[in-house]
């Protein structure tokens, strides 16, 4: 029997509407709207097969990102790469709130502190056209995906890549911004669903010192290649870590103030800080 699109979109199952019409989009390589103007249409066979194979492999835990090679961040689609973070919607409030902050003038260098795909540092670099990006990660593969998704967006002659741990980042002149998304899961979060902790890089996730050690410790790097003339740091936290984080602030004498972003469920997830000398 023939299925259409609109029957195969309505079909039930335990994925989302929304993943159905994102697999849809993907094999027919149509826009959502294309879809539904489709929507009578006969699924030819081999598409049939393509969605309901990706569809049984993501219902059994795999990432659709990771499946379909590609997830959209911030209005792109970035390339994935299995062995490295997929970006998440949290984070673009993070972008969001950099692009509110430098509306009349941006930087012209900035660092991405653990680049991962590159999601971060290049939304910024695609609306910067003069910046410069020093993305640093230590996966290598990371790197060469924000090398592939720089390409996709012309971008590669604008980013430097470095494969360097944080701790151990040296830069000589000061930095007016660095973004980050640090790893800051504690080991044994009940919260962390199944599929995450199977599929994504355990170096992107957790972090010791119940999932604080490496938001502090980018945080003093951050300080220290700050310019101390109001260079500023935007980071991303966990949802439960707003207290704990603003203490630590408190206690940084280069801090002359930060202010947090909430994310679309109301938890404190990007915070804002400003370095000053005293
Ligand atoms: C949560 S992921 C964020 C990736 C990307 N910024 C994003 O938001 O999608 C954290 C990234 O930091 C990198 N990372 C973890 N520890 C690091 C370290 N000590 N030095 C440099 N990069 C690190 C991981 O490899 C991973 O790519």
């Amino acid at each position: 029997m023939n299925t259409t699109i609109g029957q195969w979109l309505r079909s039930p199952s335990f994925s989302s509407y929304c993943d159905r019409e994102y697999i849809l989009q993907h094999v027919l390589n149509k826009s959502k709207s294309e879809i539904y103007l489709l929507w009578e249409q006969t699924l030819p066979k081999n598409q049939l097969k393509k969605c309901s194979d990706i569809l049984f492999r993501h219902e059994k835990g795999e990432p659709l990102a990771y499946i379909l090679g590609e997830v959209e961040f911030y209005s792109d689609t970035f390339f994935t790469d299995a062995k490295v973070f997929i970006p998440r919607p949290e984070t673009e409030i993070l972008v969001e709130s950099v692009l509110n902050y430098y509306q009349n003038s941006y930087p012209r260098h900035f660092v991405d502190f653990g680049c991962g795909s590159g999601s971060i540092g290049l939304s910024l670099l695609k609306r910067w056209p003069k910046s410069q990006l020093l993305a640093v990660d230590t996966n290598r593969y990371a790197l060469n995906l924000t090398l592939k998704n720089a390409g996709k967006f012309k971008l590669e002659k604008r980013i430097h890549l470095c494969f360097q741990n944080i701790i151990d980042l040296e830069i000589k002149h000061p930095i007016q911004l660095i973004t980050a998304n640090p790893p800051y899961i504690a080991k044994g979060d009940v919260g962390l669903q199944p599929a995450v902790e199977k599929y994504e890089p355990e170096t992107a996730l957790f972090s010791e010192w119940s999932g604080l050690k490496a938001i502090c410790t980018w945080l003093d790097k951050a300080c220290s290649i700050l310019s101390k003339e109001g260079g500023n740091y935007f980071f991303e936290i966990g949802y439960n870590q707003y207290e704990e984080v603003k203490n630590i602030l408190k206690n940084k004498h280069l801090v002359k103030y930060f202010t947090s972003y909430k994310d679309y469920q109301g938890y404190k997830r990007v915070i804002h800080c400003s370095v000053k000398r005293k």
